[in-house]
């Protein structure tokens, strides 16, 4: 991201000099679909991040404009509403942080962003954690970051209308250099585990667009929350693998199967968790295999292009492991690999990858960044 080109283009639009915030969007290396149940993930925030430069106004009006979508817009800070698009992550996060008693004022804003958009590496919460620091800061709030990644998802919840856990705006908000969170998203404590030495994070966009607001996201929560009230549980996390084999065949099939992915996702997140600690990658990579293959059979949120994405990153020397990451339905994979096979990695996979859907995909080598906070322009 050019920060000289965001500010000029913050004072050629506003005639102000702002300041620049900047949160990151973010990969999950495991525990997917498990957030909402109020289980364990493990994501990390990435260098793709949402930037947004800002000045106080006078009145009770934010003024919004998207460099990366060169489109502007305005809403009342008195008046909460819903606008469509990508303006609800921005106004429903001001209203959200509004409910949760933070007194906002009105500002100008001035947003560019490089996270690819509708690739399942939380674009959206990178634009309303972003959204929330540029607009806390005109507003002399001083808010716990907690406060904060709540009211972003509510934003999601309640003016987008995605029913999304916490673990995006989480992670945003908390993310840490070279670190991965494990999150238990029922106590939101944390736990920020090294990544081992020697590895790398590889996310390929299959380049096939996801859309969490076309209603199978929420679909999902639906199934979950249907398990959950049957077997007599607050939340899938309360249940076992042991209480799923006695007390299971009293659900539906397909109910079945989502609660099967949730309660072995919760497991392997755990186990994954124990093989980071002991930097043992071949353990941690067969449990992403296997977390794959869970959303494939049971959660069936896979698409056939990331199953091939991720068949092509098994067969290249050097990779622990491949999975999805993110909601699904298309997207990106996530893959952890020793750092000598990034390049044979790269080509092997971008070539079969064209050679079989005749789709160029795009490859990040990332690492785990720092969560949001502002940026000081030099000069
Ligand atoms: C989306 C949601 C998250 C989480 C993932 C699936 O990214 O925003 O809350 O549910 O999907 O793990």
């Amino acid at each position: 991201m050019n920060l000289l080109h965001l500010a000029d283009g913050f004072r050629n639009r506003f005639k102000a000099e702002p300041r620049v915030f900047r949160a990151p969007g973010r990969v999950n290396l495991i525990g997917e679909h498990t957030d909402y149940n109020d289980g364990f993930v493990m994501p990390a925030a990435i260098h793709f991040a949402t930037y947004v430069a800002v000045n106080e106004r006078d009145d009770a009006s934010v003024s919004v404009y998207s460099h990366t979508l060169r489109e502007a817009f305005e809403f009342d800070l008195t008046r909460p509403g819903r606008f469509g698009g990508w303006r609800d992550y921005v106004a429903g996060t001001a209203y959200a942080l509004q409910e949760r008693g933070v007194k906002l004022a009105g500002a100008n804003l001035y947003i560019d962003s490089d996270v690819p958009l509708g690739a399942g590496v939380s674009s959206s919460a990178a634009l309303e954690v972003a959204t929330a620091h540029a607009l806390l800061s005109v507003a002399g709030a001083n808010v716990d970051p907690l406060l904060i990644a709540l009211a972003c998802q509510r934003a999601e919840n309640e003016y987008v209308g995605v029913r999304s856990g916490i673990m995006d705006q989480f992670v945003s908000c908390f993310g840490q250099q070279n670190h991965a969170l494990m999150i238990d998203c029922r106590t939101l404590d944390y736990e920020a585990l090294p990544l081992p030495p020697g590895v790398v994070l590889v996310v390929c966009n299959t380049m096939v667009k996801h859309e969490l607001t076309g209603g199978e996201y929420n679909e999902r929560r639906a199934d979950c929350e249907e398990g959950s009230r049957l077997l007599g549980v607050a939340a899938l996390r309360d249940v076992t693998l042991d209480d799923l084999r006695e007390r299971g065949g009293t659900l539906p099939e397909r109910v079945y199967r989502r609660c099967r992915h949730v309660v072995t996702e919760n497991a392997r997140v755990e186990l994954a968790a124990d093989a980071v600690r002991k930097h043992d990658c071949s353990r941690f990579g067969e449990l992403m295999y296997e977390s794959h293959r869970s959303l494939r059979e049971d959660y069936e949120v896979t698409c056939d292009e990331l199953d091939l994405m991720v068949d092509l990153a098994r067969e290249v020397r050097g990779v622990y492991g491949a999975r999805m990451t993110g909601g699904g339905f298309g997207g990106c994979t996530i893959n952890l690999l020793a750092v000598d096979a990034v390049e044979r990695f790269q080509r092997s996979v971008s070539d079969g990858y064209r050679a079989r859907t005749g789709i160029q995909p795009m490859l990040y080598v990332t690492g785990a960044h720092d969560g949001a906070g502002e940026i000081v322009l030099a000069g």
